[in-house]
C-alpha cells in the first residue's frame, strides 16, 4: 500500500492518502482507527452507486458498519444548493448527528458536494473521500476544496474542509469510461510538466496498457497525487505556490466557457496546455524539443483530438477580467524546463492569440 502523508503546518488534522489495488475492500480497517459513530453515510451519484455502491456497502456491512446510501443526479446537478439541502434533510430524517461519517464515493463531483455538506452541516462533520474518477483521485479528492455551483458560474459557493482520509482504489477504474480516463490522464500529465518530467517518461513507457496493469497505474496516480499533496501542504489557500496547478487552466477554462461547456474540462485544459507550452517557448526559454515532447505526449495519450471550432478571439474575451486588470496582465503558469514552473505576469495579448491558434491549429 502506497501512503501519503498530508501534513498541514499548524493544524492538528493531518491526514492520510492511501493508494492500492483493491483498497476498497479493506475500508473498514482503514475507518476503524476513524472511530466512526453508526451508521456510516454514503453518498454517491447515481450512476457510480449503481455500479460500486452495493459492493462498498455489503464490505462494510460484513464488518459490523451499517451504512444507508444516499444519492445524487449524475454530473454537475449534483453540485446545487437544492442538491445539498435535500442530502441535508435526508441525513436528519436518518439520525445524523455531529459526530456522523460522510464518505463520499465518486468522482469530483460527489467530493465536492458531499465535502461542501460535510463542511456546514451541523457546522461541520467529518467525511472522507473514496475517489472512482482518475481526476478525483489524482486531483479532487486532494485539498480540501469543496464546492457547488451558482446559475451565474462554477464552483462559486464553496469551502475548504479536509477530509480525515482519501482512500483510492485504482480497480474502481475498470468501469470508467476512455472520455473520462482521458479527462484525469490531462491532470497527471500536468503534474509531470509542472513536477516531475520522470511521471511522464514512466507514463509513456506504460501508455496502451495503463487500465490494465492495476500496479503500475497505482504508482502513477500515487506520483500524481503525492505532487498535489505536497503544493497543498506547502500551500493550502492557493497564495502562492499552489497556483501552479494552475498550468494548462487559464486558458483551459477560457476554452470551456467560450465553447459554452461543450468542451470538456479535461480536452480544454489539454489545449490549454498546448498553449502555454508554446508561450513557455517564447517567454520563458522552454526548449523546442522538450516543448514538442509535451505537444507529442499530450496527443499520445488522445487529448488535443479534434480542435475545437473556436474563434481564438472569443476565447480571449472569456480570460478572467480581473486577472487582465492585474498590475502588468495576465498571469500564467508557464515552463522553463518541463518540471520547473514560473508564474508568468504579463503575457501580451497578441501573443496569447497567436499561442492559441497555434495550438488549435494542432501544428507540432
Ligand atoms: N475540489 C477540487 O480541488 C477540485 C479539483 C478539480 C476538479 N474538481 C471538480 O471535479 C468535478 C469533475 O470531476 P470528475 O471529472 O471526476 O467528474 P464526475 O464526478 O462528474 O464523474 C464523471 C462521470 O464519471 C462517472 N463515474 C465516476 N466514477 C465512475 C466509475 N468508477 N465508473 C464509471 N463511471 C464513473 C460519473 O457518474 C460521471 O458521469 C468538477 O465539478 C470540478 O469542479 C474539484
Amino acid at each position: 500500500m502506497r501512503e501519503i502523508l498530508l501534513d498541514l503546518p499548524g493544524r492538528p488534522d493531518s491526514y492520510r492518502i492511501l493508494v492500492a489495488p483493491g483498497l476498497r475492500r479493506r475500508l473498514p480497517e482503514l475507518l476503524a482507527p476513524l472511530n466512526p459513530s453508526r451508521p456510516l453515510f454514503l453518498i454517491s451519484d447515481e450512476r457510480v452507486a449503481r455500479l460500486h455502491g452495493a459492493a462498498v456497502k455489503g464490505d462494510l456491512e460484513e464488518a459490523g458498519y451499517n451504512s444507508l446510501l444516499l444519492t445524487t443526479p449524475v454530473g454537475e446537478r449534483a453540485k446545487t444548493w437544492g442538491v445539498v439541502q435535500r442530502l441535508a434533510r435526508e441525513l436528519l430524517a436518518r439520525g445524523a448527528h455531529r459526530r456522523s461519517l460522510l464518505l463520499a464515493l465518486g468522482g469530483g463531483v460527489v467530493g465536492d458536494a458531499a465535502g461542501f455538506l460535510a463542511s456546514i452541516f451541523m457546522r461541520g462533520i467529518p467525511f472522507v473521500q473514496i475517489p472512482t474518477t482518475v481526476l478525483a483521485m489524482v486531483d479532487a479528492a486532494i485539498g480540501g476544496k469543496t464546492a457547488i455551483n451558482l446559475p451565474e458560474g462554477k464552483n462559486l459557493l464553496g469551502t475548504f474542509h479536509q477530509p480525515r482520509l482519501v482512500a483510492i482504489d485504482p480497480e474502481f477504474l475498470e468501469t470508467l469510461p476512455p472520455a473520462q480516463r482521458r479527462n484525469g490522464l490531462a491532470e497527471v500529465l500536468k503534474a509531470g510538466f509542472i513536477r516531475d518530467p520522470d511521471l511522464l517518461a514512466r507514463l509513456d513507457a506504460a501508455r496502451g496498457r495503463l487500465f490494465e496493469d492495476f500496479e503500475e497505474l497505482a504508482d502513477i496516480i500515487y506520483r500524481t497525487a503525492a505532487i498535489k499533496a505536497r503544493v497543498v501542504a506547502a500551500d493550502e489557500r492557493e497564495g502562492g505556490l499552489r497556483r501552479i496547478l494552475n498550468f494548462g487552466h487559464t486558458l483551459g477554462h477560457a476554452l470551456e466557457q467560450a465553447s459554452r461547456y461543450r468542451l470538456p474540462h479535461g480536452p480544454a485544459v489539454a489545449w490549454g496546455m498546448a498553449a502555454a507550452l508554446y508561450l513557455s517557448e517564447r517567454l520563458c526559454g522552454l526548449p523546442h524539443e522538450e516543448a514538442r515532447r509535451g505537444r507529442s505526449l499530450l496527443r499520445s495519450f488522445g487529448l488535443l483530438r479534434r480542435p475545437p471550432a473556436l474563434d481564438p478571439r472569443a476565447v480571449l474575451a472569456a480570460l478572467p477580467m480581473d486577472k487582465k486588470r492585474e498590475a502588468g496582465g495576465l498571469v500564467f503558469i508557464l515552463l522553463r524546463r518541463l518540471g520547473e514552473p514560473v508564474i508568468h505576469e504579463g503575457a501580451p495579448l497578441g501573443l496569447i492569440e497567436e499561442a492559441l491558434i497555434n495550438a488549435l491549429s494542432g501544428e507540432r
